[in-house]
């Protein structure tokens, strides 16, 4: 099996949906259904809603909405998705009303228009004017559908509905809540209900006055995808904490890539404005992760982006400890204690990509014949067997993104006590796996992803020779269903590091 990560539909609400009927295939199946759509006759598969009908032929987005999430069941309150159905008595919601054969809709008549810009209005009436300084401005779905449907003028003469203490509330160290900007589509409620099942948001009340809050006061919201409420809250009311005021979305590039912070390995978009990752966000993918990712998988940015990364070669020629130096001195120094060195032990961790593991193999075996590899994991698991789901979503015990990679190369784990007998280990990781106890070699050499910290705190270092991190290169992660996944590089890497072909080609 295997998937190529690439560049899908930036508004993850319109992404395709996983509860999506599927066509029927094999000799008996029958030719589709078909309706007209805006004048065009389009197929759908029986037991298709308008809405979905619409989403297999790319025409989701002439169909706003609010409560509709393909990832979650429909709740058919918010009114913004009505359509005209030919000889119906009134309007029809595309995301609940099921398509029929020989339908005719449409989507963009003066009744249709009449109604968006109705809802729109009562939306609004409530709504505080702070779009200049809430940090869903630019991705806003309010915002956008007011631009294209809404009122010229409120008909609204009243004072604002205000809840003062809802107006920045902190219901976890993750989110930041704004009940003021809140529009009540209960697509937040559904995911701790449906999704992560913690049930930890309800609405109380009714009408004018229902109001967001969570369900146990003492625990706040505690499910681990939290940031996924952020994603899909159609307005600013629920916004992550840790990228709130970082920058204006609009700013931001998005390019497709894969997380590495498990073996999972959930597709996302990155974030970024001139090689600064400023957030991860999910990519459907039916396959691997559906809509969401975790919130650790989210915040491991950070690790790519540490300012206590090293980022240049390092070398220890006075016995002193490593300094920082250049490609040009550390290539040699790391070819000749090699030479030097009767026995190589090459430990690979598994947040290496194939493609790494590959040449690494090819390239030490030239330069050290005496060259042994192994594989290590470091984060809690030694191979991929051992493995396990933290939750029923998408969390796995192994923090790393290729083990059944690595080991598909015929690469052997890593036994304790099997680094004594050796002069030299190289240690090569992109920064996830943990590192092996490596303190009784002569000669270490780092190779790849560490922070100013790890090093320090190892014996021996003789020389680092500084890498990539995953959305700084191309490569393949075979996850932990077996699925190969190819990504390519997000943003260009902000220091001296470079990959391993490049390095390899210097010796
Ligand atoms: S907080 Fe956002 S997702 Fe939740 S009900 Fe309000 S608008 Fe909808
Ligand atoms: S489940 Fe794993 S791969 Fe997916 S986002 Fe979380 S850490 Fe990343
Ligand atoms: S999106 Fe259909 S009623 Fe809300």
């Amino acid at each position: 099996m295997s998937n190529q990560i690439s560049k899908t539909e930036t508004d993850l609400n319109y992404c395709s949906d996983k509860k999506m009927p599927v066509p029927p295939t094999g000799p008996e199946a029958k030719p589709l259904p078909k309706m007209t759509l805006d004048g065009k006759i389009v197929e759908f598969v029986p037991g298709d809603t308008i809405m979905q009908a619409a989403e297999r032929v790319g025409k989701a987005s002439q169909i706003p909405r609010y409560c509709y999430h393909p990832g979650l069941s429909i709740a058919g309150t918010c009114r913004m998705c009505t359509v005209e159905v030919e000889k119906a008595p009134k309007l029809m919601t595309a995301c609940s009303t099921p398509a029929a054969d020989g339908m005719v809709v449409h989507t963009r008549s003066e009744k249709v228009l009449k109604s968006r810009s109705g809802v729109l209005d009562c939306l609004l009436a409530n709504h505080p004017l702070d779009c200049p300084v809430c940090d869903k401005a630019g991705e806003c779905e309010l915002q956008d559908y007011d631009y294209e449907y809404g009122p010229r003028s409120s008909s609204f003469a009243e004072e604002k509905r205000v809840f003062p203490k809802s107006s920045t509330r902190h219901f976890s160290e993750k989110i930041v809540f704004n009940m003021n900007r809140c529009v009540a589509c209960e697509r937040c409620v559904r995911f701790t209900d449906e999704i992560t099942k913690t049930n930890d948001l309800v609405m109380l009340n009714r009408g004018r006055k229902k109001e967001l809050t969570v369900g146990d006061e003492q625990k706040g919201l505690y499910n681990d995808y939290q940031g996924c409420l952020s994603d899909f809250c159609p307005v600013g009311a629920l916004t992550w904490t840790d990228f709130r005021f970082q920058k204006r979305v609009w700013f931001l590039r998005h390019d497709p890539s894969i997380c590495d912070g498990c073996a999972k390995g959930c597709n996302i978009e990155v974030h970024s404005e001139k090689e600064i990752i400023y957030r991860y966000a999910p990519i459907y993918n039916a396959k691997v992760n559906g809509h969401w990712i975790c919130d650790e998988g989210r915040l491991s940015y950070k690790m790519v982006m540490n300012p206590n990364r090293i980022i240049a070669p390092l070398v220890d020629v006075m016995g002193h400890g490593p300094v920082a130096t250049t490609w040009e001195a550390v290539v040699p120094f790391v070819a000749s204690t090699l030479k030097s060195s009767s026995k190589v032990l090459l430990v690979v961790g598994t947040d290496a990509t194939q493609e790494e593991c590959e040449s690494l193999k090819k390239f030490l075996t030239r330069l050290s014949p005496s060259l042994e590899i192994r594989y290590f994991n470091g984060t809690g698991v030694k191979t991929s067997a051992e493995n396990k789901p933290l939750d029923h979503l998408l969390r796995q015990s192994d923090k790393t993104p290729n083990t059944k990679g690595v080991e598909s190369l015929g690469i052997k784990p890593l036994d304790s006590g099997a680094i004594s007998g050796f002069d030299t280990v190289i240690v090569f990781r992109n920064g996830r796996a943990g590192i092996p106890s490596i303190a009784s070699a002569k000669n270490v050499i780092l190779w790849g992803v560490f922070s100013l910290e790890e090093v320090k705190a190892l014996k021996n270092v003789k020389a680092l020779m500084p890498g990539l991190a995953t959305q700084e290169k191309s490569g393949t992660f075979v996850n932990s269903d077996g699925l190969a996944q190819s990504f390519n590089r997000a943003v260009v890497h902000r220091g001296f590091g470079l990959e391993v072909a490049r390095i390899v080609e210097k010796f």
